[in-house]
């Protein structure tokens, strides 16, 4: 059979037919090449499954979870054979915790225009065993509720462990799943897969601790490192407005962009995660996964195809390629800093120190920025900006491309002005949208150039977003679609560009001083000094 068509416009990424690299290898995903690489136009077909939670009475379960299975169930992509197991300490029975899930979903921000007549279906798929993470017996209930699931839902055998817990057990769970035989699939032609929540490690040694406690019981294939900003809609469009397009490859590059910037501000504080957030900071809060991930969507060579292993391939080439920060490198390319007390919205907020479970004396990063290049023929002279904090002027996730200026400036705009150079917004969150800023004649008898802006705005151009990122997410893991997942190797090549800042900064590196900025500024003086000694300076408007 020749590939199929493209309906319209529409480009997906090819779920049915996953081929593989050596990295993501395994024998029976190997499909011809060049038959697979036409977009599929067919609605999703999920696969039956058994569908675990272990730490069912958490908040990510009652928050995001089962919201995002109702959601999908709602919009008919669930088979009939999916059934939830959810596994946890606390005592429960699967009446009580059907009753705590449906109060979570019906009052869940995921969830527009609640149904009770789509719950009362969705719940019947949902189940409830009790019992420790290190308790054999756990385990051994849990093999008889997935027989008895498996005759009741028909759900082939297959089997989706979702580890939504604190990062503590993540090694127990698995160690556990490996020992009781509970890794392999239960069935012949049946598949067992696990996705692993952030955050994956604290370092790089026990990132690869846990990679390789993780890699003794499953195949890398089977197993889904979860980033939900990668499910974002607009983190997905990165990928269809740079290979969905011909215009911009050709201009892609070091002859044409000046620089990038990447940001990821928020306004809000730490809020009640001062005792996670002591134990993390900036770094490792935001920059290992979100904007390494973002950075790499963004510099990476197209792939062979728009598939899992090929896409996971060219991203880790580009953090593979990035000049390592050791020595002299980081106290000249890292900004830390940490917010002090003052106004957002025009309301007077805390400084960090006095947050609940922040020590008064804490040297815990609320901001951080730095400066990266990219080694490699593409990028090699453009530099990479990132920054991301709390506590400051504006919420914004956004990637600014700032193109070369025009090697002529032929407008006289008056006094030393001149001619901006174009920028290419990516707005990732809120207000999602793509903004160019163009040089332009203002209309009159005059030639007057001056720049405007074109704003596409999602919101305008498709209506509002439909799929949240967890729905995203779990339906590409239960159809075994790991393109948005994270691969071993791109998780410890993240870990290993931050080792030598993490180990200077926790040290207190005299050269990598923690500065202070006003809650409801744009960070600290020294990130505008990192960027203003390049002669540029942080979009801030
Ligand atoms: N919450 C979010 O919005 C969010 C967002 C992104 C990522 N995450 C990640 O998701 C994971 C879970 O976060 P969370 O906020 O849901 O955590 P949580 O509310 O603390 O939930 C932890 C779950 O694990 C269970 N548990 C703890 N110790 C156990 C044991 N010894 N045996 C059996 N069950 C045990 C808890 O059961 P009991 O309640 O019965 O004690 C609870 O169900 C974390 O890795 C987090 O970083 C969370």
């Amino acid at each position: 059979m020749g590939p199929l068509p493209v309906k319209g416009n529409e480009i997906r990424r090819n779920r049915s037919q996953e081929r593989s690299t050596p990295l993501d290898s395994h024998p029976s995903a190997v499909t011809l090449p060049g038959l697979a690489s036409t977009a599929k136009t067919s609605h999703r077909t999920a696969p039956p499954c058994a569908f675990v939670i272990f730490g069912a009475s958490g908040d990510l379960t009652a928050r995001k979870l089962v919201p995002a299975l109702y959601n999908l169930d709602g919009q008919g992509l669930l088979p009939d054979g999916l059934a939830v197991v959810g596994v946890a300490i606390t005592e429960m029975d699967d009446e009580s915790f059907r009753q705590n899930m449906h109060h979570a979903t019906k009052t869940s921000a995921e969830v527009e225009n609640f149904q009770e007549e789509t719950w009362s279906a969705f719940e019947k798929r949902l189940h409830y065993i009790t019992g420790g993470f290190d308790q054999p017996k756990t385990y051994d209930d849990l093999k008889a509720r997935l027989l008895q699931i498996d005759n009741d839902f028909q759900t082939c055998g297959n089997t989706l462990y979702y580890l939504a817990t604190t990062p503590s057990f993540f090694g127990v769970i698995v160690g556990m799943l490996g020992e009781l035989a509970m890794a392999v699939p239960r069935q012949q032609g049946s598949w067992t897969r696990v996705i692993i929540e952030k955050p994956f490690g604290h370092d790089l040694q026990s990132a690869a601790k846990l990679n390789d406690e993780v890699h003794s019981v499953f195949l890398e294939e089977q197993v889904f490192r979860i980033d939900h900003y990668l499910g974002k809609e607009t983190v997905q469009n990165i990928l269809a407005f740079r290979f969905a397009n011909s215009i911009f490859e050709p201009i892609w590059s070091r002859e044409h962009i000046d620089h990038v910037q990447i940001t990821a501000a928020e306004t809000l504080g730490v809020e009640h995660r001062g005792n996670y957030y002591e134990t993390a900071g900036a770094l490792r809060d935001m920059f290992q996964n979100h904007l390494f991930q973002l950075m790499a969507l963004v510099a990476m060579e197209p792939p062979v195809h728009i598939d899992g292993p090929f896409v996971r391939d060219r991203k880790a080439d580009v953090l593979r390629s990035i000049v390592p920060l050791s020595g002299d490198g980081v106290g000249l390319n890292t900004v830390r800093a940490q917010y002090e007390a003052g106004e957002i919205s025009g309301e007077k907020v805390d400084a960090y120190t006095v947050e609940p479970d922040v020590h008064p004396y804490s040297q815990t990063e609320t901001f951080a920025a730095m400066e990266l290049s990219i080694d490699n023929w593409r990028w090699g002279g453009v530099p990479f900006y990132l920054r991301s904090g709390k506590r400051l002027a504006d919420k914004r996730t956004e990637i600014a491309i700032t193109f070369k200026s025009v090697p002529q400036q032929f407008f006289n705009l008056g006094g030393d002005e001149t001619i901006n150079p174009n920028v290419l917004v990516m707005r990732i969150q809120p207000n999602e949208g793509i903004l160019l800023t163009l040089g332009a004649k203002i209309p009159g008898p005059r030639m007057v150039v001056r720049q405007m802006q074109m704003d596409f705005s999602y919101r305008t151009g498709f209506g509002e977003s439909r799929a949240t990122a967890y729905e995203t997410l779990l339906l590409d893991a239960i159809e075994g679609d790991s393109t948005l997942f994270n691969r071993y190797d791109s998780v410890e090549l993240s870990w290993k560009i931050l080792a030598p800042v993490l180990e200077a900064w926790s040290v207190n590196d005299p050269s990598t001083p923690l500065a202070k900025y006003p809650a409801g500024s744009w960070g600290p003086t020294a990130a505008n000094v990192l960027i203003a000694r390049d002669g540029r300076a942080w979009r801030n408007e």
